[in-house]
C-alpha cells in the first residue's frame, strides 16, 4: 500500500434507520490508485456504507472528508459532481439502447448552441469506442444494444463511463456477484485498469477470492461494525476467507450434511454437502 494521502475518509460514522443500527462507529479511508475492498456477509451494512459515501444517505453521526475537506452531501448528484461515482448492481442501463447511447445517458454531448443545439452522434460513438479501447475492450459496433453484451462487458461499460466522466472515486457494489468465473475475471481486469488510472476504487464483494487478487486494502464489516482492516501484506488469503462469516457457517453446514448422509454412497445429501463445501471454499 502506498503512503499517498487518502482521497476519501470517514471517521466514526454511524447510521440509524429508526431503531435499526445499520452502521456503528465505522472509520475507513480510500487512497487514490488503490483498490479498497469492502467485505461482509449479507446484512453487514455494505450497501448502507456505500450509499452514505455516495450521498444517498446522510450519516447519523461521524465525519466525512473528501480530498481533505469536510463534506456533507445533499444528494447523490452532488457526490457525483465531485467525482464520486457509483456503479450499482442493476447498472441503470437500458438493454435495448445502443452501447454509445447508454454510455452518454444523462450527459449527451451536443454541438451548436441555442435552437441549433443537437446531439453529436458521431463524436458520441467515437468517444465510446475510444474509452472502451482504453479499458482494453474492443467494441466492434457502438450501435449494438447493451442487452446483447455479457454481464461482465456491461459492467465494463459502466466502469468506462464513470472513468470518462471524471470519477476520482469509483464505488462498485458487488459487480462480480451475478457473474461466472470467466466474466468475473473480466470485471476484475477493469478494476485494475481503473486503479492504474489513479482512481480510488471501492470494490464491494462477499467473495474473498475475487477481492484478494485485485485488492490493496481490505475492510471487513460485520453487523454494522468494522471487524477488520488490513493491507494485503498484513493478511494472507486463507485468513481473509476465515474471517468471512459465511465461509465458516458453510463449512459447518457441510459437515452436518455429510454426517447426516451417513455412508450410503452418493445420495442427494452427500452431493449437497459437497456443493456446500465447494461454496465454502470458493467464497
Ligand atoms: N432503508 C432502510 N431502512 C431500515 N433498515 C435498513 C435500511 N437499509 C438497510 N437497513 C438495515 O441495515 C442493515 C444493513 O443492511 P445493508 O447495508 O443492506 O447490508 P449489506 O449490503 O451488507 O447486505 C440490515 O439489517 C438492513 O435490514
Ligand atoms: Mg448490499
Amino acid at each position: 500500500m502506498s503512503d499517498a494521502q487518502p482521497i476519501l475518509e470517514i471517521n466514526n460514522v454511524s447510521k440509524y434507520f429508526g431503531s435499526v443500527i445499520a452502521l456503528q462507529d465505522v472509520s475507513m479511508f480510500v487512497r487514490p490508485g488503490e483498490v479498497t475492498c469492502l467485505l461482509g456477509d449479507n446484512g453487514a451494512g455494505k450497501s448502507t456504507l456505500i450509499k452514505t459515501l455516495a450521498g444517498v444517505h446522510k450519516p447519523s453521526e461521524g465525519s466525512y472528508r473528501f480530498e481533505g475537506n469536510e463534506v456533507e452531501f445533499e444528494s447523490p448528484r452532488q457526490a457525483l459532481d465531485m467525482g464520486i461515482a457509483t456503479v450499482y448492481q442493476d447498472l441503470a442501463m437500458i438493454p435495448l439502447m445502443s452501447i454509445w447511447r447508454n454510455f452518454f445517458l444523462g450527459s449527451e454531448p451536443t454541438i451548436g448552441f441555442g435552437p441549433f443545439k443537437r446531439f453529436d452522434v458521431d463524436s458520441a460513438k467515437r468517444v465510446t469506442r475510444e474509452e472502451m479501447a482504453k479499458m482494453g475492450i474492443d467494441i466492434r459496433d457502438p450501435d449494438q444494444p447493451v442487452g446483447t453484451l455479457s454481464g461482465g462487458e456491461r459492467q465494463s461499460v459502466a466502469i468506462a463511463r464513470a472513468v470518462y466522466f471524471g470519477a476520482k472515486v469509483l464505488i462498485l457494489d458487488e459487480p462480480t456477484a451475478a457473474l461466472g468465473v470467466k466474466q468475473a475475471g473480466v470485471v476484475l481486469k477493469y478494476i485494475l485498469q481503473a486503479k492504474r488510472r489513479g482512481i480510488g476504487v471501492i470494490f464491494i464483494t462477499h467473495n474473498p477470492h475475487h477481492a484478494y487478487p485485485v485488492g490493496d486494502h481490505f475492510v471487513i464489516l460485520r453487523r454494522g461494525q468494522v471487524y477488520g482492516d488490513y493491507t494485503k501484506a498484513e493478511i494472507p488469503l486463507e485468513q481473509l476467507v476465515q474471517m468471512m462469516a459465511g465461509g465458516a457457517d458453510l463449512q459447518a453446514l457441510s459437515h452436518e450434511l455429510e454426517s447426516a448422509s451417513g455412508d450410503e454412497g452418493e445420495d442427494d445429501l452427500a452431493s449437497a454437502a459437497r456443493e456446500f463445501r465447494q461454496e465454502a471454499g470458493n467464497e
